[in-house]
């Protein structure tokens, strides 16, 4: 571990009890580092048991938010807060005993040590400051990463632009590189990277699956190759991602046989290349954190369409992933940094399965024009009410529910078209938005009388969780 140079050392929170048989540990090497460390939630709870202290299962569960006191010991963790704030708890154990040497920083109504410290080196908190519902958490993390542990906020998108580009070449060489592009700002600011980096030894593949929205693919050959010169392969697939969806109304079946044909579809683009030694991909940090990799071994699931990660054995490439340690809004800066399009880089995500999980039934050309004029109509609404770039998703979804309705004279029976608009940090959680009523009027009264089909629209007013973001 000496060779890593660490300054510090962050314990996350976890589902595990310490008392629980194979509960994570805290390496020896922590403690033996005599770095600072702070525990968070579970982290806490692994330092109390492993340096002394007792935890004990609390009398009942503290979830959710509360108003944490501190306890006037001028604790560096806290410095420049006021004696009281509000944070977010989640947890069923709870801190009996402190471990020699400790002392408790601070407390909630349900938990007597929701902080605790040794003085400068070593602390933990109960609480989340990870989250949103803990407003001042992003201070309690600087205070320690800047202030305790000495580190420098030197991370700029022109250090990392530079710095990857030489990482690249080195990792390179003479190899050659093939990556798939989205029209999305991951694959783009990918893309854009590698081609600084190592010129018309990359080649970028896009796979037009028909499931996209109007005009994308029109717009990703002319910003790729006639804007930035990006040397790309076009596939029109529409047809055979159609043939493949025929009949299919199961969700995990849709992405299933879209994750299959595109894989063989960009197998064979790719093959037309020659030899290939490098696969580029767009994997940001929550992928690696949600996937299993050499940085996470915990088994969790790997989001099926993310990146094209389901290439056969057989095509043996190494990846290469520069964004790999970057989150989606610093991933957006070095999209500024090397020139992308502001439309580009600050475009709303957009599933890999993409309109075929928007359509809630079977896919046929038909929904899907008719889902295209939908969405365009919103798309269209937001970006003239100013609202896109606080969005975090902004979109339609053609249900397969027909009502009756009445136009002219004449009873109409057709279907029923969501608006689905979100916040949020990170999709992870999203709360619907608070749109105008008079842009939602607009919408309304654009998609019944500019889409053949559609006699009703509705509004989904469901945050995540319960509900996810996408339908299907
Ligand atoms: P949910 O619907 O799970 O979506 O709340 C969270 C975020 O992920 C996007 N999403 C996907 N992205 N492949 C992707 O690349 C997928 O299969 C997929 N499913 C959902 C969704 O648009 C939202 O931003």
């Amino acid at each position: 571990m000496q060779r890593l140079n660490l300054r510090g050392v962050i314990l996350s929170g976890g589902p595990a009890s310490v008392y629980a048989a194979g509960a994570p540990q805290v390496p020896s090497w922590v403690f033996e580092q005599r770095i600072p460390v702070l525990g968070i939630c579970y982290g806490l709870q692994a330092l109390v048991h492993q340096l002394g202290g007792k935890v004990v299962p609390g009398q009942k569960q503290e979830y959710g938010s509360a108003v944490l006191h501190e306890n006037a010991t001028g604790s560096p963790l806290f410095k420049g807060l006021p004696s009281s704030f509000q944070v977010w708890m989640s947890h069923g154990d709870r801190v009996e005993e402190l471990p020699p040497g400790f002392s408790s920083l601070a407390y909630t109504d349900n938990s007597p040590v929701a902080a605790l410290g040794d003085g400068d080196r070593i602390f933990g908190i109960q609480f989340h400051p990870e989250v949103q519902h803990t407003p001042l958490g992003t201070t309690i993390l600087e205070n320690f990463i800047f202030s305790i542990c000495g580190c420098q906020p030197d991370w700029t998108p022109g250090n990392f632009v530079g710095i990857s580009i030489d990482r690249i070449r080195h990792q390179v060489g003479d190899g050659k590189v093939i990556c798939a592009l989205s029209g999305g700002v991951d694959s783009a600011v990918t893309a854009v990277l590698l081609h600084r980096a190592i010129g018309d030894q990359l080649t970028c593949i896009f796979v037009n699956n028909g499931l996209m929205r109007l005009e994308e693919p029109e717009r990703v050959q002319a910003t790729f190759h006639e804007t930035l010169g990006l040397p790309l392969l076009y596939a029109d697939a529409p047809d055979r991602f159609l043939a493949g969806l025929k009949g299919v109304i199961d969700p995990e079946v849709k992405r299933k046989v879209i994750g299959e044909e595109f894989i063989r579809v960009f197998e064979e683009e790719a093959s037309r290349l020659g030899k290939t030694d490098f696969l580029a991909q767009g994997t940001l940090y929550p992928d690696v954190i949600e996937s299993e990799s050499p940085e996470n071994r915990s088994s969790a699931r790997i989001k099926t369409h993310h990146n094209v990660g389901g290439l056969p054995d057989h095509m043996k490439l190494k990846l290469v992933e520069p964004l790999r340690y970057l989150f989606k809004d610093e991933v957006r800066e070095v999209g500024l940094e090397l020139g992308l399009p502001r439309d580009i880089v600050f475009r709303q995500p957009f599933p890999g399965p993409g309109l075929a999980i928007r359509i809630i039934g079977e896919v046929t050309l038909e929904r899907l024009d008719m889902l295209r004029a939908c969405d365009w109509i919103v798309l269209d609404e937001i970006t003239k009410a100013n609202l896109y770039d606080e969005l975090w998703q902004s979109f339609a979804v053609l249900s397969d529910t027909r009502t009756v309705g009445v136009m002219g004279d004449f009873r109409t029976y057709g279907y029923v078209c969501a608006i689905r608009a979100v916040t949020s940090q990170d999709a992870m959680t999203a709360d619907w938005a608070r749109l105008p009523y008079e842009v939602l009027a607009a919408i309304s009264n654009r998609m019944v009388n500019e889409v053949p089909g559609i006699t009703r629209v509705v509004y989904d007013i469901t945050s995540k969780p319960p509900g996810t973001i996408e339908w299907e």
